[in-house]
């Protein structure tokens, strides 16, 4: 058995076993390690053929099994226990061995590690993986960063188990250090982004609409049918179907609206803020998980205040505008994100091709969308293009459905329905395409108190006023 499997991984929870058992389905042997006995025998039970399929809970048995560089990839929790892992295995490993973390791991935690194991002379690959359990199983979206040479090794393996889109795989090599886990981490901010606009879009059809669950999940459907098809909006039709096994209501109804995270979002937001990105509609997602967190407080408040009853609207045409609205949205929530991801490329050196970003997540990924192959397109043909809005085919897709979200925005506000995905978004495109913004004034002010000085439309130069009390 020993140096005779192509491909180690560490971490047998569902998406480590499900990652394992895609591997081995595409002509790769492949032998799996964990702490758990139990997670280890469910794993060669159900890979049926020990020669393509093993594992074991003992790391020196699980290293000597595979042939080198050894590829170890690990699907183990982000945090200490990465670490922890790494240092379990590194006395084991040789020169020119490569770990590839797997997990959603902080990009700075990548980039320590990347450093400390380089000594060592091992290779570490960051590893974005999306698309959940199903997609481990599969094909996932997979956003590598490190080695570029030490990628030669792992990419066969890579681009068998990935996702295809139109056969093309939905990975490829993406840049030094932290690349593939900063991309993985914007790819949540948008996902984060998306997710908010989607449930802000049934709440207004339920409100507004007087929609049905029944007449929301055959909208959606209809939607994943035309230009907003993803995946987001295909599980929301699936969702809004579905029964509760526990009462006779629907399932989604009987759901806590307490949403959780796990801080990729939150970092996506804190790291714009960090490059000077403006991601206003991911920061917004971030802030309703946490709104939506304090349910107490919210029900509080709710008996204090008056809200207005909504005024009826004609159902076919709100369906109509939420489409274009939804469309509208998503796309400004795409260019916050591939803004950022510009913006890190150039500041932390990843060498970042957009186009390719937008390429690997056509398929398998969450965030994945009929609107990532236009994406892929505008920063094809455009490879500098700085935001989306400034691309040529994006100018009629966003003219002619911003009318919508104007209309609904205003709607939402008169009406007491919260739209901050949709109205942050609005409000990104009109400030983005604002050749003048009244922000004169704010540098007026902060020269009037604190003599921060100020530039002129009219001439080079820094100015300060002794303003006139
Ligand atoms: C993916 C997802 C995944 C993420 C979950 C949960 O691409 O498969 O992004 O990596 O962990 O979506 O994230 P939150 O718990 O923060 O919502």
């Amino acid at each position: 058995m020993a140096d005779t499997y192509d491909f180690g991984l560490v971490g047998l929870g569902v998406m480590g076993r499900n990652f394992i058992l895609n591997v081995a389905d595409n002509g790769f042997s492949a032998f799996g390690n964990d702490l758990d006995q139990e997670k280890v025998s469910a794993l060669i039970e159900e890979g049926g053929n020990p020669q393509k399929v093993n594992a074991t809970t003992d790391a020196q048995v699980f290293v000597n099994a595979l042939s080198t560089p050894r590829k170890i990839m690990l699907l183990v929790p982000a945090g200490k226990i990465v670490d922890a892992v790494i240092e379990s295995l590194l006395p084991l490993l040789d020169d020119g061995d490569i770990i590839i973390d797997g997990g959603n791991s902080f990009f700075t935690d990548t980039d320590r590690r990347e450093a400390y194991l380089k000594e060592k002379g091992i290779n570490f690959f960051g590893a974005g993986v999306s698309g959940g359990a199903k997609g481990a199983r599969l094909g996932p979206s997979i956003m590598p960063g490190g080695s570029r040479e030490a990628y030669q090794h792992v990419k066969p393996i890579f681009e068998a188990v990935a996702a295809k889109y139109k056969d093309e795989p939905c990975v490829t090599y993406l840049g030094p250090k932290s690349a593939g886990n900063y991309v993985k981490m914007v790819h949540n901010g948008i996902e984060y982004g998306l997710m908010q606009l989607t449930s802000e879009i049934y709440d207004l059809l339920k409100k507004a609409g007087k929609l049905t669950n029944n007449e929301l999940h055959r909208t959606y459907a209809d939607w994943n049918g035309g230009r907003l098809q993803s995946f987001l909006v295909e599980i929301t039709s699936e969702i809004l179907t579905q029964k509760d096994d526990l009462t006779d209501n629907d399932l989604v109804d009987m759901i806590l609206d307490k949403a959780k995270q796990k801080g990729t979002g939150k970092w996506t937001s804190q790291n714009a803020m960090d490059l000077g990105i403006p991601v206003p509609t991911i920061d917004i997602a971030v802030s309703m998980r946490e709104i939506s967190a304090l349910k107490e407080e919210r029900t509080k408040a709710d008996s204090l205040y008056d809200r207005p009853t909504p005024e009826e609207t004609v159902k076919s045409s709100l369906v109509d505008q939420c489409e274009q609205a939804l469309y509208f949205a998503f796309i400004m929530a795409y260019a916050q994100g591939m803004h950022q991801l510009a913006d890190a490329s150039k500041e932390y050196g990843y060498g970042l091709d957009l186009g390719e970003i937008a390429k690997i997540w056509r398929a398998g990924c969450i965030i994945r969308a009929a609107l990532l192959a236009d994406i892929t397109e505008a920063y094809r043909a455009e490879p500098e293009l700085q935001n989306l809005l400034l691309s040529k085919s994006f100018i009629g897709k966003v003219q002619g459905t911003v009318k919508a979200a104007r209309e609904l925005v205003s709607y939402g506000a008169l009406n007491g329905i919260p739209l901050p995905g949709l109205s942050n978004a609005l409000t990104y495109f009109d400030a983005y395409t604002s050749q003048r913004l009244p922000l004169n004034l704010i540098q007026a002010q902060r020269d009037y108190f604190g003599s921060h000085t100020y530039e002129r439309i009219d001439r080079e130069g820094i100015y300060h006023t002794q303003w006139e009390e």
